[in-house]
């Protein structure tokens, strides 16, 4: 077999099974993205051009088979035709990097007691961290950001029927799934009060409590990355915080706005995340999204308040300095963004190819 799918890949690497993912796309590409535990090789320029020695110097285990990864699929076939001439194992991946932006993995939050269960659920092709929370036979999706399927077969194996489905924000990284998902499971779609959005929803504002039967949680509208942005605190314990706080940075506050906007809006996130930090300093933070490639390794991106403002030395500081720091810093605008934005606005998902909209890594934070 010359290529293999994502699912597939991505189901060897969640299982742990060997192989060994060879990564051929020139240095730069490779920086922006990359497979987990992939090894690289720059060599583009010489598969396009059909150099038959140009991996004959790569050592590559034996004992396990290889998987081709360029930006679309093509230059790794060459690359997987080359090694299979040699008698060596090697399938290319399909659709390359593009198509890898929707593989995903696992890995649960440790909880203690066995009521309630929480899975982060990360789109490690993105960095996009979504959140099933579920209990006895009920759960709740915070932050969609894979196709509602995913959502549901992963409910269902633990018993699980999806009630609600919540974003912390108006997104503008990635296609939120969430109207989707709410449509195919059935669940209520709450998203924080605002009047962007041009379809049905019940309005989460400050101190409502969401609840099913045996999950609970409580909103705390934090405005700043967005002006609706609202994080969910789930048994005074894990905090669920969108692009508002990030285990190692602060969400951008300059997205669809002008320069006085944004320090309108890096101010109101300065208040915003002190009163995040009110909350007891253990409370575990889950954010959004993570600006890395996620590993397939099951351990949760996350981080203790503590920790956090250990880290992220910014959230001390006094209101007009954190302004004007948070001002120098922002990122480069995410690709795409204002198209993105607008599809979420209007709950759509594109007919056409969604990881070409969706292309680049996130770029909500500010670290
Ligand atoms: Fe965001």
């Amino acid at each position: 077999m010359m290529t293999i799918d994502v699912e597939t890949l991505r189901t060897w690497l969640e299982e742990g099974r060997p192989v060994t993912v060879l990564d051929v796309r020139p240095a730069a590409e490779r920086e922006e993205w990359a497979i987990p535990g992939s090894i690289h090789v720059d060599a583009y320029d010489a598969l396009q051009a059909r150099d038959p020695g140009v991996l004959a110097h790569v050592a590559l285990p034996e004992d396990r088979p290889i998987v081709t990864v360029c930006a679309a699929g093509r230059t790794s076939l060459i690359a997987a035709e080359l090694l299979q001439a040699r008698g060596i194992r090697a399938s290319s991946l399909e659709g390359g990097m593009k198509a890898w932006s929707l593989a995903w993995n696992v890995a649960e939050v440790p909880l203690a007691g066995d009521a309630v269960r929480v899975l982060q659920v990360r789109r490690t092709g993105k960095g996009c961290l979504s959140y099933l929370l579920g209990a006895k036979d009920e759960a709740m999706v915070i932050d969609a950001s894979l196709d509602p399927q995913v959502y549901l077969d992963l409910a269902s194996q633990y018993g699980w029927q999806i009630s609600r489905v919540l974003d912390t924000h108006i997104h503008a990284d990635h296609l939120s799934r969430s109207r989707q998902l709410a449509e195919r499971s059935g669940a209520l779609l709450l998203l924080p009060d605002q009047q962007r959005v041009s379809f049905p929803f019940t309005a989460i504002r400050d101190g409502d409590t969401i609840e099913t039967s045996t999950l609970q949680l409580a909103a705390l509208h934090t405005p700043g990355h967005t002006m609706e942005s609202t994080c969910y605190l789930l048994n005074n314990h894990l905090l669920f915080t969108g692009d508002t706080l990030f285990p190692t940075g602060i969400g951008r506050p300059d997205l669809e706005a002008d320069e006085q906007q944004a320090r309108a809006r890096a101010s109101a996130l300065y208040h915003s995340l002190h009163k995040l930090l009110a909350l007891p300093s253990d409370t575990l933070v889950l954010a959004g999204h993570t600006s890395e490639p996620v590993p397939f390794d099951g351990i949760p991106i996350a981080a203790r308040l503590a920790e956090i403002i250990e880290a992220v030395g910014i959230i001390q500081a006094p209101r007009d300095l954190f302004v004007e720091q948070l001002m120098m810093r922002l990122p480069p605008a995410p690709p795409n963004y204002r198209r993105i934005v607008t599809l979420n606005e209007m709950g759509l998902l594109p007919e056409s190819d969604m990881t070409a909209l969706e292309a680049g890594a996130n770029r909500c934070a500010i670290s």
